[in-house]
């Protein structure tokens, strides 16, 4: 771990430092639903509205032309941190979210039919279900779900079965933003494309934590966002190979994704300006880039050795007191853990959490039917990024303690 110096790294980071209400030091265990952003991002957005800004691809003066070149310089970076064959198969979106309904509404408009099989799983986020559900609706294709079971792993057997000749497209998260459970991705792939059918996983989870190589994963779409992967909000990135996304129709109509327009009929440039109608958010990707960069410099093998004993650590703890209720026991965890007070609201637990500065999510994190199968309608969820400590946990575990006897 000789890169990974958890004092400077902290520093990188303005607002781990602050205090909250009485003095009391920031403890953020909110990373899944969005990570703090080190000086490199923030310094970066501010360089480019400081002395660098212009729209792109619009003008021949300088600055324009240089604003360009940074744009596509971050779309360059964002493409070889992937590993995807080329920048072409690098769209630039507002987020997972919208990377997802991008693929529905065109891919899916185009190649699905009436009894087709959209097929994810019981994990996912409402972002990898709605879409589906829509679209599914407008063709009549139908949407099915592979089964967890027990520890909230995805029942691979199950998921197996559910394969056959009728499924379009598998779509399902490489890490579960409620529970943590890491998806085995490669292995979904393979059986997918072993049955025909097409594979987007959403690594909006996963890229916090894991350095994602698509060629790898061989997936055919991998969606992420910016903001939880120490970058911008706003931006995000849908990987497709290159050869389906250029048979994919356009996602928006507007400028910049056209290459003639008359009055009878307009004509498409190829990946990815075909999907990037308008003006994009050219800070965002500079700070996504920087983000991406960061990551590289700290180290993926360090941050992945450092946070797993970080979060086996706190799940161990976690279990030992009694009265809470972990929800997932999944093989392989990332980033978040799950849990509830027996008969204690959420929001309760979260609230007297906050009391001591330490900031947790709790509600349904956007997956109302994971929650249903977990027979609740809301969890608390600690969750992690490679600048929490093993200290943090100690005092989050004190708090935890002290919430119990308040409110059991
Ligand atoms: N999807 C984000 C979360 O899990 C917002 O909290």
């Amino acid at each position: 771990m000789s890169n990974f110096d958890i004092i400077k790294i902290r520093k990188d980071f303005p607002i781990l430092s602050k205090k909250m209400a009485d003095g009391k030091p920031l403890v953020y265990f909110d990373n899944g639903a969005s990570t703090q952003k080190p000086n490199a991002v923030i310094d970066a957005i501010s360089h480019y509205y400081r002395a660098e800004y212009s729209n792109i691809h619009r003008g021949v003066h300088q600055l324009s032309t240089f604003a360009t070149q940074k744009h596509e310089d971050a779309r360059k970076t964002i493409t070889e941190y992937l590993n995807a064959a080329s920048s072409n198969e690098i769209i630039l979106t507002k987020g997972t979210t919208e990377a997802i309904n991008l693929v529905a509404q065109t891919w899916g408009r185009q190649n699905l039919s009436a009894g087709d099989e959209i097929l994810i799983s019981n994990l996912e986020h409402h972002a990898n279900i709605v879409p589906w559900q829509m679209i599914a609706e407008e063709k009549g294709a139908i949407l099915k779900v592979a089964p967890i079971d027990d520890n909230c792993d995805i029942i691979i057997e199950e998921y197996e079965k559910l394969l056959s000749d009728k499924t379009a497209i598998v779509s399902i998260g490489y890490v579960s933003n409620a529970l943590g459970t890491v998806n085995p991705v490669k292995q979904i792939v393979e059986l997918a494309h072993r049955n025909g059918a097409l594979v987007l996983i959403d690594g909006a989870q996963a890229m916090p934590h894991y350095k994602v190589d698509v060629r790898d994963l061989d997936c055919d779409f991998f969606a992420f966002s910016g903001h939880k992967t120490f970058g911008p909000t706003g931006i995000g990135v849908l990987y497709g190979k290159e050869a389906l996304l250029n048979e994919m129709p356009p996602y928006q109509g507007g400028g910049d994704m056209i290459s003639t327009v008359t009055f009878e009929k307009s004509t498409y440039k190829k990946s990815p300006e075909r999907f990037e109608a308008g003006t994009p958010h050219i800070s965002g990707a500079i700070g996504l880039a920087e983000a991406l960069n960061y990551l590289g410099s700290i180290g993926h093998s360090s941050i992945v050795e450092y946070e797993d004993k970080l979060i086996d650590y706190a799940y161990e703890k976690m279990m030992a007191i009694e009265g809470v209720v972990i929800y997932g026991h999944p093989k392989k965890r990332a980033g978040a853990i799950s849990f509830l007070f027996e008969g204690v609201h959420s929001h309760d637990i979260a609230s007297v959490l906050d009391m001591d500065a330490i900031a947790v999510r709790s509600g349904h994190h956007c997956t109302q039917p994971l929650m249903n199968t977990l027979g609740v309608s809301s969890t608390a969820r600690a969750s992690f990024a490679f600048y929490n400590t093993f200290e943090e946990v100690d005092f989050f575990i004190k708090s935890l303690e002290k919430a119990k006897t308040l409110l059991m």
